[in-house]
């Protein structure tokens, strides 16, 4: 299938590891101009590097931390000024911390509030006067299962990623008639440093093995392993593309069947 991206430029915030680079990386592999951000030079200078070779794409990389307003929108403008316009906003952020109830004061809600939902409000917010209205628009969201599924120990996650799909699912109706679309994506365990670090903070408060710990994550997995980044992405770039011109408002998890209900 020819996804015909060759052409459309792109912004993947909290681009340079993980599932954002997977994204970065997918979408430059068909042929679009890509923009990445994220706090460190050094993991942004390693991904645009990455990229560029495994794909032959210049990549713009630009140091910004999504929960500082004035970075965003001096970002958009830079990359409006160096490709023109934005035809896909991907919009990812590292995650909430984890904890229970107890463990979170009002300043741990507000950082999580302005990490996971309001980065996406600013991003949408700046991006959207530089997005064609006729060539079709796409925002994805990066998100959880936790929308689905409540997860243990992610209270924040549970908490404030569902405003993120009621926010996606508004967009989707108010943007509809310029030709914009809006999907979310939900990752279930998706092979990561976010995982690695999450198995080394477990081992080190159970006293339990690294492999009895992955173990533990695949065998809740209907597939039997953990998903690659490329996976996910493989998605993203999708729906990120002319061939899924009608698909809005949807939130689709990347799971290997974790998630058990039915619709
Ligand atoms: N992997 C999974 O299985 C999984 C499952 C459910 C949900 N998720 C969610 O999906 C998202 C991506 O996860 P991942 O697994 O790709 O994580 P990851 O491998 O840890 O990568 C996180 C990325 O976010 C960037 N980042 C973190 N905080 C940022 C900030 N304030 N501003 C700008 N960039 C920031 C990091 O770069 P810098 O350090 O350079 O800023 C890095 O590029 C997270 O929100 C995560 O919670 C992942």
């Amino acid at each position: 299938m020819n996804l015909e991206l060759s052409g459309k430029t792109a912004i993947v915030s909290a681009g340079s590891k993980g599932l954002g680079k997977a994204i970065a990386l997918g979408l430059a592999a068909e042929g679009a101009r890509v923009a990445i951000c994220s706090r460190s030079p050094d993991n942004l200078s390693q991904a645009a590097q990455e990229i560029q070779t495994k794909t032959g794409t210049d990549v713009l990389a630009i140091p910004v931390d999504v929960v500082k307003p004035d970075a965003i929108t001096n970002f958009v403008d830079l990359v409006v000024q160096r490709l023109g316009k934005i035809d896909i906003l991907v919009n990812n952020a590292g995650g909430p911390p984890m904890g229970a109830f107890a463990d979170f004061e009002d300043e741990d809600w507000e950082g999580a509030f302005n990490l996971t939902f309001m980065s996406v409000v600013r991003f949408v917010r700046a991006v959207l006067p530089h997005m064609p209205t006729t060539g079709g628009g796409r925002i994805i969201n990066v998100t959880s299962t936790s929308v689905k599924q409540p997860l243990e120990g992610l209270l924040l996650s549970n908490s404030i990623r569902p405003a993120v799909i009621g926010l996606a699912k508004s967009l989707a109706n108010e943007f509809a008639p310029k030709n914009i679309l809006v999907n979310n994506i939900c990752p279930g365990s998706i092979f990561t440093d976010r995982i690695k670090d999450n198995v080394a903070a477990q081992k080190r408060s159970t006293g339990q093995t690294e492999e009895s710990i992955m173990a533990a994550y695949e065998a809740k997995i209907p597939l039997g392993r953990l998903g690659q980044p490329a996976e996910l992405a493989d998605l993203a770039v999708f729906l990120a593309s002319p061939r899924a011109a009608y698909i809005t408002g949807a939130t689709i998890q990347v799971d290997g069947g974790l998630i058990r209900y039915i619709m």
